[in-house]
């Protein structure tokens, strides 16, 4: 098959490049030149493990391409993907939905001979509807079909969750579309990946309820954390004990300092908007945004707990900045929040990021002083705290920690260690949920 991606981002670039694994002919289009001349160099823009090896050999092979021009592949394309961003929209939390229909009208411009545009990127429901009038309305006489096909992938997992998908979602209005999808997607048979075929406007509530639904097991088990805290319980025993059950299931039941990262965070507001919209507001999700994003801000509060009620004058390392580990992805991460509550306080911050440094420097405060590693972090600092469970923080020399710090204070956001074993060490040691 002859596939174009249109937006060579996150979603764009993986799929992309998956595709072409799976042996199809692949062109990832972006609009940035800097970008696609990187990506011809085997540049890869983002930190995601495998990528660039798969993406270098699949470019060997010449089933990927990169390229500023849209309307020549698109013209040879059986099906072509939006992969464009959807951000939130200032003021209102609704998806920004430009960039989407800006794709849709230069893809009309270029059809030839039947194609499906499918939207990957997850766009509120009815947004396929518009993507087909924006089509049909410039181009009346072609032939082409509008799907929806929503990515589940996770950051830093994302080319396994590709290849081994525990559901593919197609929404398509008519049988010729379905067919073409199913082609494309025909080499995941074999690992017998259920797909599952609905209508357009129901794939694409699929994508933002699953979502909503994971922040929502997160919220909870970061609910009952802090309960645990308050009566003596241990929250990785309550959760082992729920998600041992399997109407329950025990995966996103970490308590930690809250969801973030480029997709719970604008997805819960675009699907709270467009439940509004509908007059069945969607109550649940509305809490469970509202309470995650007071949590962040609250974990600031609990590292001046742990510094015996202020923080001012102290210096705290913070021991990773990204939203979780294996990306180098700072939106909406909980540190954003963090080190803003623990400047306002008068901390001084030192902070340390495996990959995250570059994009933390854009996004932190100016005063943030970035470090070399975790060593040179925790030193001479009066409290660390584990903001991200990158797996170098899980092995940390204690000892050496403890002799390079000021007084021995460990904030344990992910709970990553074990309480009696940190303690035996010397230190002060605070966590989530893991009540004595
Ligand atoms: C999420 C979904 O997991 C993917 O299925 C979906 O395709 C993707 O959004 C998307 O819409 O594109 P992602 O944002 O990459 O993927 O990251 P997750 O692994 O889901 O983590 C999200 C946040 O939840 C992180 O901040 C993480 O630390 C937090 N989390 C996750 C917890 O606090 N506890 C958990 O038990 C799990």
């Amino acid at each position: 098959m002859k596939i174009v991606m249109v937006g060579s981002g996150y979603v764009g670039l993986v799929s992309g490049a998956c595709f072409a694994d799976f042996g199809h002919d692949v062109v990832c289009v972006d609009k940035q030149e800097s970008k696609i001349e990187a990506l011809n160099r085997g540049e890869i823009p983002i930190f995601e493990p495998g990528l660039s090896e798969l993406v270098r050999s699949n470019a060997a092979a010449g089933r990927l391409s990169f390229t500023t021009d849209l309307a020549g592949p698109v013209a040879q394309a059986d099906a072509v993907f939006i992969a464009v961003g959807t951000p939130s929209r200032r003021g209102d939390g609704f998806a920004d939905l430009t960039y989407v229909y800006a794709a849709a009208r230069e893809i009309a411009q270029s059809l030839d001979g039947y194609t499906v545009i499918v939207t990957k990127s997850t766009v509120p429901v009815g947004t396929g509807d518009e993507v087909e009038r924006i089509v049909r309305e410039l181009r009346p006489d072609a032939a082409f079909s509008v799907a929806s096909n929503p990515e589940f992938l996770r950051e830093g997992a994302a080319i396994e969750d590709f290849k081994r998908p525990d559901r593919i979602v197609i929404g398509a209005e008519d049988e010729r579309a379905r067919e073409v999808m199913a082609d494309i997607y025909r080499p995941l048979y074999l690992n017998s990946a259920p797909i599952l075929n609905t209508s357009r406007r129901t794939a694409e509530l699929t994508k933002y309820a699953a979502n909503a639904f994971l922040a929502t097991k997160i919220t909870f088990i970061n609910e009952m954390a802090d309960l645990c805290e308050q009566v003596g319980a241990n929250v990785q025993d309550v959760a082992r004990g729920m998600g041992l059950d399997n109407r329950i299931g025990g995966k996103f039941l970490h308590a930690g300092p809250g969801y973030g990262g480029s997709c719970f965070p604008k997805d819960t507001l675009a699907l709270i908007k467009t439940a509004q919209d509908h007059g069945t507001p969607a109550r649940i999700v509305e809490t469970v945004a509202a309470v995650n994003e007071q949590r962040k801000r609250a974990m600031g509060r609990k590292v001046v707990a742990a510094c015996g009620g202020s923080v001012r004058g102290k210096t705290i390392a913070v021991l990773g900045l990204t939203f979780k580990p294996n990306t180098d992805d700072m939106r909406d991460a909980p540190s954003l929040a963090i080190v803003t509550a623990l400047l306002d306080g008068g901390a001084r911050i030192r902070a340390f990021d495996p990959e995250g440094m570059q994009q933390a420097k854009a996004a932190l405060p100016g005063e943030v002083v970035y470090c070399t590693d975790a060593y040179d972090c925790v030193t001479e600092a009066d409290a660390a705290v584990i903001v991200t469970e990158w797996n170098i923080f899980r092995a940390l020399d204690l000892d050496r920690v403890k002799q390079l710090m000021k007084s021995a204070v460990l904030v344990d956001l992910r709970n990553v260690y074990r309480a009696e074993q940190v303690r035996a060490k010397g230190f002060q040691y605070t966590d989530v949920g893991r009540g004595i």
